[in-house]
């Protein structure tokens, strides 16, 4: 029988890419029963009410909690009580704000469910521990949601770096800046100076991506960090500025902000540069990650947010294309991710006992290609480097001996 998935967090990565994912994959029959909890009802009734979803998954639906009559009373505990109505062995993912990410994935683990987590993680390497032992003595499946990783591009130079042929990595600078508008999104309720900021927000990716692609692992963090307020008054660090070093001591530029133009093309701007050295010349690796070559000039501005009349889309990281029907084929490195965490989850729960799921999960492991709180844990003690150091002005903060 096919497991039934929990999607807890109804916001922007469900509607952009989760939702559309898992209605694939239960469209080709793998996955059963879509569930979604919200804090709020009204983010349930506007995933129902999403046009782009219901024109390509026609006919298919989500069962949604809070339930109708609940659109504004804010129910932050009730995804405890519909996990624990879920019978163990099915997938739990988790897709709300960064701060919350813990409780809902261990809340998970107790009640015996395999996890798909959106990055980053947590924000603490000892709860990514805690979350590592957890799975491990239930056998459980953990993945993170680091994309990038399913990026054909990042896949290449993972191989081309790993088989020598880009020499070793000294120097590197990379950038992802959203558009300014995601201000009055509600991210402006939760990434405050308090909770989060760009770079842990977004600039985790690269950090990701780097360590992904050479093996490397950061030795310490210095994040300089703008404080502006969003629009409802509330500040957060919305730019930022961090370097990371890594433990060969090469050096990584990485720049993130909300606020690259809403009429720029393109929906962010974003691309990792490294340096390298070979034996007796420099080696390079050069990303443009927001451009991919496509410029399309529309008749007219569509309502979608941020949408330019002058347009450079990304075929790469999520798009519906017609492949005859009904509704639309989701593509892109976003469904590529979704979908190996997912069958990682469901190819655990197939293995019966508890050792032989274990066996599995060594294996995802080792392999590294799918993040899991074990093999990319130095993302944790990035970003609990890089709070203590945003908040301290941007003071370098050693890495403490990393596994
Ligand atoms: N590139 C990426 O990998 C990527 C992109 C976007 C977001 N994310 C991550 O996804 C997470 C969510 O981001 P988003 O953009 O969807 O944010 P969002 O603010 O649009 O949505 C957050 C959702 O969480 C729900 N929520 C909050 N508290 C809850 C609770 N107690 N119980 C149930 N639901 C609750 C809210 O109702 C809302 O639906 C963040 O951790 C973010 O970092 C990752």
């Amino acid at each position: 029988m096919q497991p039934e998935v929990l999607v807890v967090g109804a916001g922007m990565i469900v509607h952009d890419q989760l939702l559309p994912s898992l209605y694939h994959m239960q469209r080709q029959g793998r996955i059963g029963t879509i569930s979604i909890c919200a804090q709020h009802g009204r983010s349930i009734e506007t995933l129902r009410a999403a046009s782009g979803l219901a024109e390509a998954f026609p006919g298919q639906s989500f069962r949604g909690y809070p339930g109708a009559g609940h659109a504004d009373q804010p129910q932050p505990e009730l995804f405890r009580e519909i996990i624990a109505h879920l019978a163990p062995g099915n997938i739990v993912v988790a897709a709300v704000p960064d701060q919350l990410h813990f409780d809902v994935i261990i809340t998970a683990l107790q009640a015996g469910q395999h996890v798909c987590a959106v990055k980053p993680l947590v924000l603490r390497h000892a709860q990514a521990m805690q979350i590592a032992e957890e799975a491990w003595r239930r056998g459980l499946a953990v993945g993170v949601e680091y994309h990038k990783r399913f990026d054909d591009r990042s896949l290449l130079a993972r191989r081309k770096y790993r088989e020598g042929l880009l020499g070793e990595f000294r120097l590197g600078t990379a950038c992802l800046l959203e558009k300014w508008y995601y201000r009055g999104s509600n991210f402006q309720n939760w990434m405050t100076c308090d909770n989060s900021d760009a770079f842990t927000y977004i600039g985790c990716h690269y950090v990701d991506l780097v360590h992904f692609i050479t093996g490397l692992l950061p030795a310490a963090v210095s994040v300089y960090g703008i404080a502006e307020p969003f629009p409802n008054g509330r500040e957060g660090y919305l730019w930022t500025d961090a370097r990371v070093i890594w433990n060969n001591g090469a050096c990584l530029n990485v720049q993130n902000a909300l606020g690259f133009p809403d009429a720029a093309p393109g929906t962010n701007t974003q691309g990792l540069v490294m340096y390298c050295k070979g034996a007796t010349d420099g080696a390079l690796l050069s990303h443009s990650d927001q451009y991919r070559g496509l410029k399309y000039c529309y008749t007219r501005q569509s309502d979608a947010p941020g949408a330019t009349v002058y347009a450079e889309p990304s075929p790469d990281y999520f798009q519906y294309v017609d492949l005859g029907g009904p509704g639309l084929v989701p593509v892109g490195y976003g469904y590529r991710s979704v979908e190996y965490i997912v069958q990682a989850c469901i190819r655990v729960a197939a293995a019966g006992e508890p050792a032989a799921r274990q066996r599995i999960l060594r294996e995802l492991d080792d392999v590294g290609l799918m993040a899991t709180p074990r093999n990319s844990s130095y993302n944790e003690r990035v970003i609990e480097a890089a709070r203590e150091s945003i908040l301290a002005g941007g003071k370098t903060v050693e890495i403490r001996a990393a596994e």
